[in-house]
Formats: C-alpha cells, sequence, structure tokens
C-alpha cells in the first residue's frame, strides 16, 4: 500500500548524490551531452572513454572531452565547431525513441506553472505512452516526490521504462503501473493527477479520491469536443477552478534589420484541462 509518509524519507547520501549530479558542469566518462550545432540540429550522445562520434561534419574522439566542462566548444575532425551541451530532461524527451504521439513541450511548461509542480510532489500520470512526460515530471518532483504513472499496454511501458532510465531518473522516483486508470487509482493523498489519455471523464471520479484536499488535476486533449465532455465532469464531481487553456507558440527568425516570425509554425498541439479538488466539507465561516 502507498505510503506517503515512507515516500519522504531520503537519506542524506542520496540528497548529496543528486545535488551532485543536478550541479556537476564537467563532462565525465558516462556523461550525457547534447552536440549542438549552429543550424539547431543536435544530438544526445553519451560520452565513453575511447568512443568516437561520427557525423556528417567530422568525427569526435571522446577521450579528448572528457574533463573538460560543459558549454565547450569541440572541434571536429573536418573543423567543424560542436557545443557540448549539458541536456535538459526535455532534451531526453525529444530525443529518445518514442510511440505515439508525446505531450508538446510548452503544454508541460504550462501544466508545471498551473499545478505548482515542485519537488515533493506525488503525481499520478496516466498514459505512460513513450515517457516524455514522465521524464518532465519526475525531473521536477525529485529527489522526495514521486510520479505513479499508469498505462495499459505493456510494449509502450517497456519504451518507456527504458527512456525514463536513460534520462538519468532515480529509479525510486517512478513506480511504472500496469493498469486501466478509468478503473481506479490505488494512491491517495496525490498533489497532481494528470492524464493523457482518449477518455480522461472515465478516470474523474478516481482522482477526485485520490486527490488531496485542494490537490490539481490537469488533463491533455486534442480536439475541442473532449475539452466539454471533461469540464463538464470536473464540475458535476466536485472540482473548482476548472479552466480551459492552449498554448501557441511562435518561433522568431531574427537577423539584423529582417527579423520576423518564422513561417511555420505548430498551429495545434491540444488543449489543456486544469482544476482543483473541493467540496470535502462545509465550514460555517460566518
Ligand atoms: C498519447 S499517449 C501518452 C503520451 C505521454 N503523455 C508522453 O508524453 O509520452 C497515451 C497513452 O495512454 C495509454 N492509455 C490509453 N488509455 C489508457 C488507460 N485507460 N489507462 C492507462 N493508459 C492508457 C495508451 O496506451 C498510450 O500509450
Amino acid at each position: 500500500m502507498y505510503d506517503r509518509k515512507k515516500s519522504k524519507l531520503i537519506s542524506p547520501l542520496k540528497r548529496t548524490l543528486v545535488g551532485f549530479l543536478a550541479v556537476s558542469k564537467q563532462i565525465r566518462d558516462g556523461s550525457d551531452i547534447l552536440l549542438y550545432m549552429r543550424t539547431g540540429k543536435t544530438f544526445l550522445y553519451r560520452v565513453r572513454r575511447g568512443a568516437v562520434f561520427h557525423t556528417h561534419k567530422g568525427f569526435l574522439k571522446m577521450d579528448r572531452i572528457i574533463g573538460h566542462s560543459f558549454g565547450s566548444y569541440l572541434r571536429s575532425s573536418t573543423g567543424y565547431l560542436f557545443t557540448a551541451l549539458q541536456p535538459r530532461p526535455i532534451d531526453y524527451a525529444l530525443h529518445l525513441p518514442r510511440i505515439g504521439q508525446i505531450v508538446y513541450p510548452p503544454n508541460m511548461g504550462l501544466i508545471a506553472v498551473y499545478t505548482g509542480l515542485r519537488p515533493g510532489y506525488v503525481v499520478v500520470e496516466g498514459g505512460t505512452g513513450s515517457g516524455a512526460l514522465t521524464i518532465f515530471l519526475a525531473s521536477l518532483v525529485q529527489p522526495d516526490g514521486k510520479v505513479y504513472t499508469y498505462e495499459v499496454r505493456p510494449d509502450v511501458q517497456a519504451v518507456a521504462q527504458r527512456n525514463v532510465r536513460r534520462a538519468g531518473i532515480p529509479e525510486e522516483t517512478v513506480v511504472f503501473k500496469l493498469a486501466d486508470i478509468t478503473k481506479g487509482i490505488e494512491e491517495r493523498d496525490v498533489d497532481l493527477v494528470v492524464l493523457d489519455i482518449p477518455n480522461p471523464w472515465d478516470a474523474i471520479p478516481h482522482a477526485y479520491e485520490a486527490l488531496t484536499p485542494g490537490g490539481f488535476f490537469a488533463c491533455v486533449l486534442p480536439t475541442i469536443n473532449q475539452v466539454e465532455r471533461c469540464v463538464e465532469q470536473l464540475r458535476n464531481a466536485g472540482f473548482v477552478a476548472v479552466e480551459a487553456v492552449e498554448c501557441l507558440v511562435r518561433t522568431y527568425d531574427v537577423k539584423p534589420g529582417a527579423t520576423r516570425p518564422r513561417t511555420r509554425m505548430i498551429g495545434h498541439s491540444a488543449y489543456l484541462v486544469f482544476a482543483r479538488k473541493a467540496g470535502v466539507g462545509v465550514v460555517e465561516a460566518s
């Protein structure tokens, strides 16, 4: 059975280790680097002693990189300058194998802001998919928070498990559950339930049961019809502060004297619905 108190326990050693990894500025044997090209193209690569990374712009010897700081320029065999950046959680989500649609990164940002997501949160997610959102959630709730993530397809769950581990998320931060979230949520006293499944309304009564009073609900929906149905169900179930939002990001091509929006943009990714659990009692306040 889930025990929130136990989930808060974290050894001083682990806390030191997590902090150490997070602030490491030096590339080591086993570090992940994001190789950045001037064109904006990036490669996610794990540095290994003796390894050589081959690109269309020449090769890079990893032995030469170890011991230098993130942010260093790396000159390839053809003279091309790459930059070795420290990957963000979202870089793992974008570069690792995926099955199906992942949550669009700007929407992840909105989920964090609208739900106050922070270290120590207990989060229930359904469905896991490729684990892109799981990586993002886990990176914010660690070191002492938890993400319980529900998925119905074992093959998809296996991909997500590999991706989450590859992103360096501590094993104890994410609990993978092979279960249908519309049939029930086992956890209690949860801070956030976030759903990215086709029929979230079927999980709303379970989300209400699982959430702590005032806890947050968030939902990712591709169509406006789903938004209407979801909002209606949330209002009936005792949620308040129900909001539906959409995020459009416009990128700019910046050139002296010719700065303008990029011609192509993502016109639609998903709608987001947020709500908070209320109705757990009435206080006569007059
Ligand atoms: C769009 S994907 C989720 C993508 C994920 N948010 C990401 O960023 O990588 C939806 C996933 O939900 C799973 N799913 C659908 N219905 C479900 C349910 N009732 N319970 C648990 N998982 C479910 C599907 O198998 C699919 O893998």
